[in-house]
């Protein structure tokens, strides 16, 4: 993949080339860039070493994945997202059942707001933020209720040379104290003493692309450091709205029982809460990621 400035061509040229065939999963892509499609695999039986290469693989080529017409219990959605790793507890948000671990989606027409309205990367104000998220959407609106995604490798590839290197070795302050205290009074959760915060590199290389990507986003991004104030305020708001280019981005039209399986280290998403006053309901289960870093 490859950048180019406006004056002389595409934003951004999408370059790599045809992808290998996979043997086990059908991968129909929904953009060039991000977001495909997985067929042929049912979540509530047992995948098959190849079978579970072959997604690894799936969701490091398109960042997010979907899976319609799974039909799994919550035991069975806490089960896949173990097999990418452990699994993480979400700071503030409620959760469905006994296990911390799955996390409650939910918006009907009495909710105040839904979850994840505005674009972010789960949790990134842990200092160890999620690697990926598995969404089961059980019970959708007749209309509306999207989720959209954007490609941060394309964001951070199709800025100019000397903007990357302005910012490659940045850091900036992660911060959830402000995003959740008070954000889920209305399923009854009440406040934590504190939430976390940390500092991550404004550009972080992937761990298993070797990928750069860009890391900020409105959700949690207060400040970069080492700058003046009002320098990071507007880099962040140039860099926000940078990455929100439609160019970057896919939409999932979500079904009943589909299943969305982001990677956060390299995307940002944000719901839309479109349907009221319609019911959206489903769980996230969250695996566990590591310390983001810049690689020379
Ligand atoms: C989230 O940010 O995990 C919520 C996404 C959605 O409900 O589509």
């Amino acid at each position: 993949m490859s950048s180019l400035s406006s004056k002389q061509g595409p934003r951004y040229r999408h370059t790599s080339g045809e992808e290998a065939p996979y043997e086990t999963i059908g991968v129909e892509k929904l953009t060039p860039i991000i977001g495909a499609e997985i067929s042929g695999v049912d979540l509530a039986g047992a995948l098959s070493n190849r079978t579970m290469d072959e997604i690894h693989r799936a969701l490091a080529e398109n960042l997010v994945i979907f899976f319609r017409d799974q039909h799994i219990t919550p035991q069975q959605h806490l089960a896949f997202g173990r097999k990418f790793g452990e699994l993480h507890i979400h700071p503030a948000a409620p959760h469905e059942g006994d296990d911390p671990a799955l996390m409650k989606i939910y918006a009907d027409k009495d909710s105040p707001r839904a979850n994840g309205e505005g674009w972010h990367s789960d949790v990134s104000c842990d200092v160890e933020p999620p690697m990926g998220s598995i969404l089961y959407i059980r019970q959708c609106p007749p209309r509306g209720g999207d989720t959209l995604f954007a490609n941060m490798y394309a964001a951070y590839e199709s800025l100019s040379e000397r903007m990357k290197t302005y910012l490659d070795g940045l850091t900036a302050l992660h911060d959830g104290e402000s995003t959740y205290r008070g954000l889920y009074a209305n399923y009854g959760v009440a406040d934590r003493p504190a939430y976390p915060s940390a500092e991550h590199p404004v550009v972080r290389t992937h761990p298993v692309t070797g990928k750069k990507a860009l890391y900020i986003n409105r959700g949690f991004t207060r400040h970069m450091s080492g700058i003046p104030r009002d320098e990071s305020d507007a880099m962040l708001a140039y860099l926000y709205q940078h990455c929100e280019n439609p160019l970057f981005q896919c939409r999932f039209r979500w079904t009943e029982n589909a299943i969305a399986f982001w990677d956060n280290r390299c995307t940002q998403h944000r719901a839309m809460w479109d349907y009221w006053p319609y019911t959206r309901s489903g769980t996230r289960v969250t695996v566990k990621g590591e310390r983001p870093v810049l690689k020379p």
